[in-house]
C-alpha cells in the first residue's frame, strides 16, 4: 500500500490491486470538517466559555462590578457579563458554572417591577428560570448592599438566588466572612457567613478591588481560574 498528501489536504490512498481510496487526514481539517457537520447548537456549546456571569442591577454597580471580574479573564474561561432581564432558560443552563450578581433593593428584595426598579431584573428573571435544573453545576453569589442605610436588611436580596439555586440541585461555593461589615441583621446568612461575596460600593468602595481579587482566589479550585 502506497500514500501521498495532496494538496486539498487528503491522503489518496493507493492498495494494490483494488485502485485507490481518499481518507481524511487526522489534523485541523479533519476536525473542522467534523465541527461543521455537527449541530450548530452543539458547536456553539462546543465554543462556548465555561463560566457564565449574570447579573441584575438597579442603578449600575452590579453591572460595574460584573466588567470588573470579567475583564480579568479571557473569553475561552468567561463570557461578557449578562443582564439577567434578557436571559433564557436554555442561555442560563448552558453554563457548567455561574457567577451571579444583584443587589437588594426595596426593602430587603431583589431587583425587578416590584421593589419598585424601572425595569424587570432578577424578581421576573426567577419566575421565567422556575423550570432550570442546575444539578451538577456549580455556582459563586456576589451581592450588593449599603450597610449604613439599610443595616437591618443588609444583602438579604442574596439569599433567594442562593435558595432558588440550591434547590434545583447547584452547589454553592465563595461563602464570605462577615468581619469587616457593620450592620444588624441579613438574612444572607448561613453558618455565620455571607452565602456570597458581600460588597457596599456606597459605604466601602475602596474595598472593593481587594475583596474582589481574594474572593476569586478563594473559588478559583472550583472555577478552574487562574488567579
Ligand atoms: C430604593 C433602594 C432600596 C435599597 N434597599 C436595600 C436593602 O434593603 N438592603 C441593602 O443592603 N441595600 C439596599 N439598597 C442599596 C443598594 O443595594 C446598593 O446601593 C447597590 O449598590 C445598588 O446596586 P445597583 O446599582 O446594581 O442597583 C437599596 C438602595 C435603594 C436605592
Amino acid at each position: 500500500m502506497r500514500s501521498r498528501l495532496q494538496s486539498d489536504g487528503i491522503w489518496r490512498v493507493s492498495t494494490p490491486p483494488g485502485g485507490a481510496r481518499d481518507v481524511p487526514r487526522i489534523g485541523q481539517p479533519f476536525v473542522r470538517s467534523i465541527l461543521a457537520a455537527l449541530p450548530l447548537q452543539l458547536t456553539e456549546i462546543l465554543a462556548m466559555a465555561k463560566i457564565g456571569l449574570f447579573f441584575g442591577t438597579s442603578t449600575g454597580n452590579t453591572r460595574k462590578v460584573a466588567k470588573m471580574i470579567k475583564k480579568r479573564f479571557d473569553s475561552d474561561t468567561m463570557a461578557d457579563p449578562v443582564n439577567i432581564n434578557r436571559v433564557s432558560p436554555e442561555d442560563f443552563a448552558a453554563y457548567p458554572l455561574l457567577i451571579l450578581g444583584s443587589p437588594t433593593m426595596g426593602d430587603g428584595q431583589l431587583p425587578g417591577l416590584g421593589s419598585e426598579c424601572e425595569e424587570e431584573s432578577w424578581q421576573e428573571a426567577l419566575e421565567r428560570l422556575a423550570d432550570v435544573d442546575l444539578s451538577g453545576k456549580t455556582v459563586a453569589l456576589y451581592g450588593l448592599g449599603d450597610q449604613v442605610s439599610y443595616g437591618h436588611e443588609f444583602l438579604d436580596a442574596m439569599i433567594e438566588i442562593y435558595d432558588f439555586v440550591i434547590d434545583r440541585g447547584a452547589r454553592v461555593v465563595g461563602a464570605w466572612p462577615t468581619d469587616g461589615y457593620d450592620f444588624t441583621v441579613s438574612q444572607a446568612i448561613v453558618d455565620d457567613k455571607f452565602v456570597g461575596l458581600a460588597l457596599d460600593l456606597d459605604n466601602q468602595a475602596d474595598q472593593t478591588e481587594a475583596r474582589l481579587q481574594a474572593w476569586l482566589k478563594q473559588i478559583a479550585p472550583d472555577f478552574g481560574l487562574s488567579v
